[in-house]
């Protein structure tokens, strides 16, 4: 299946200088469903994922836990980090760490080939650095602190006190950059989305770029500058070039032609990285730029950013090991408008597992097959005549099924499950409007019934195949139970974009028992 274009999508790489929380998870399971949703529809898909291992930000961490940066990376990306895949149930197609000679080796060489092309300066430096963002602040991103830190400048984002730092640098023509960025965000109206991101950029650009210090030279837990060993490269640079590094830049021409560009999604945070510093550094080596930015929403909790800085970060395990991976990646994908901010709270997670998941999708689920148990022997009837409201649903499923594929292809996964929502209302109404178990006592009925429930057994089918992006566990479950396997293969080999199709499940499929897919969870939370 891999025979269609070409579709390479990233999330950030994250600081391994602390445990995950459930923003870090939120981008990956995005990231994880729009690929799975691509590669489902056969196209050449990769996946890649990783972590930012350099820094000053790394280096304090690993000092203050008294280890070496290395060794705090290694511990943390294996205790924490991998591991984070599996709870989420991630199917990421690669893992870049900027500590892997695959990464440093190619950084050096990008590096120095727009310093051959003339991109990059030595020049003294003096500005307010925060190694919460590893970024040097201009005047409107530094306010006031308070509290302990009154009377001092503090970040905007981590509201923790910057530091005045003065050095030799190198510098990234980034000013150079202006037009041709401007350019670019006009020639590709959706190189950045949403629209509030793209205004933002916009604006940003046009009020004018100042060059970049892409050197340090007062530490050395980063990449060496090949020309100058006494510096080593801004841990942004290093981090935004595993995108390339990670496919083969200047190592693997056919690999790199076949995946590159990329689409890269992040948070809103680190937007103006990808969007503004990430495309003119490309530009100013000759290198594609990236497909596409997608800078998404925060989680708030308790109305503001959740993060581990402020001790508001929740381990994506707290909410697994309640209500399982699929609720997870279902209730942030569905309940946040993708590209917007969204608050967290636990009673919302718990009544949208309850209402939609537990009382909506399983429920369904439960019914069709127990019915297809007890009135066909767990046998799929053959549907009969279709009436005008068997011919609605199927109509429901096709509608669903083709704007869930407009939604995905602009990266707004919010509406596409509410699109396939629309089939799981659909048969819930259709069951209790045909009330099948009234036509099982009425032996006349036998081929109305047959239609009845071939007919949710088929919306399953589609609703199996359409949520399996979003919650590969319970569709996997569904599958099996309704016998699919044996008849049309394995869930993730069925071609999504054919999801709304009518007939495909074979009547006489052989269906199991289901034990609740989202069972009741005790409201201690
Ligand atoms: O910035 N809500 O890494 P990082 C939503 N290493 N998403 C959130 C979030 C929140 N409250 N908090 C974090 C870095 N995220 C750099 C990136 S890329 C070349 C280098 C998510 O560990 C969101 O995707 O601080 C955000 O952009 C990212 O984690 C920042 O992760
Ligand atoms: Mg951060």
């Amino acid at each position: 299946m891999t025979s269609g274009r070409s579709f390479y999508i990233t999330t950030p790489i994250y600081y391994p200088s602390d445990v995950p929380h459930i923003g870090h998870g939120y981008t990956t399971v995005a990231v994880d469903t729009l690929a799975r949703w691509h590669r489902q529809a056969g196209d050449d898909t990769w996946m890649l994922t990783g972590t930012d291992e350099h820094g000053q930000k790394m280096m304090r961490a690993a000092s203050a836990n008294g280890s070496t940066p290395q060794e705090w990376v290694d511990k943390l990306v294996s205790q924490e980090w991998f591991p984070l895949l599996n709870t989420l149930d991630v199917a990421n197609d690669d893992f870049i760490r900027t500590t892997q000679p695959r990464h440093e080796e190619r950084v050096k060489q990008f590096v120095q080939a727009i310093y051959d092309r003339g991109y990059i300066y030595a020049g003294e430096f003096e500005a307010l650095y925060c190694v919460g963002c590893e970024e040097f602040k201009t005047e409107s991103e530094i306010v006031d602190g308070e509290g302990p830190f009154e009377g001092l400048k503090v970040c905007a984002i981590h509201s923790k006190p910057l530091e005045l730092l003065q050095e030799k640098n190198y510098f990234f023509k980034l000013s150079e950059f202006q037009d041709k960025l401007l350019e670019l965000y006009s020639t590709v109206p959706d190189f950045i989305r949403p629209e509030s991101a793209r205004n933002e950029v916009v604006s940003f650009v046009k009020n004018g770029l100042k060059d970049l210090s892409i050197s340090r030279s007062t530490f050395d837990w980063g990449i060496t500058v090949p020309w100058d060993e006494s510096h080593v490269i801004y841990v942004w640079v290093d981090a935004l070039l595993n995108y390339a590094t990670a496919v083969g830049y200047s190592s693997d021409p056919a690999e790199f032609a076949r995946r590159w560009p990329a689409y890269h999604v992040v948070g809103k945070d680190i937007l103006r990285f990808h969007a503004v510093i990430w495309p003119a550094m490309l530009m100013a080596a000759g290198v594609e730029v990236p497909r596409g930015v997608f800078a998404h929403g925060w989680l708030l909790v308790g109305g503001e950013k959740m993060s581990k800085s402020k001790l508001t970060g929740i381990a994506p395990t707290e909410i697994t090991e309640v209500f399982g991976s699929d609720a997870y990646r279902f209730y942030f994908l569905s309940a946040i408008a993708f590209g917007q901010d969204g608050s967290f709270s636990w009673e919302d997670l718990s009544a949208r597992y309850q209402s939609e998941l537990a009382n909506g999708f399983g429920n369904l689920a439960s019914r069709t097959t127990a019915m297809v148990d007890r009135y066909f022997e767990g046998v799929v009837p053959p549907a009969g005549a279709y009436s005008e409201a068997d011919l609605g649903i199927q109509k429901v499923v096709r509608d669903a099924a083709t704007m869930a594929d407009s939604a995905i292809e602009r990266f707004r996964i919010d509406e596409a499950i509410d699109h396939i929502w629309a089939i799981v209302e659909a048969l819930n109404g259709y069951i209790t409007e045909n009330e099948p178990w009234a036509l099982a006592k009425d032996e006349t009925q036998r081929e109305r019934l047959g239609t009845v429930l071939y007919t949710c057994a088929e919306g399953l089918r589609a609703l199996a195949v359409l949520l399996s992006p979003v919650m590969p566990v319970s569709t996997e479950k569904l599958w099996v139970a309704l016998g699919a396997p044996e008849t049309l293969g394995r869930l993730q080999d069925q071609p999504i974009r054919d999801a709304g199709g009518w007939g495909i499940l074979p009547a006489g499929s052989s269906v199991s028992a289901l034990a609740p897919l989202f069972p009741r969870v005790e409201q201690t939370v």
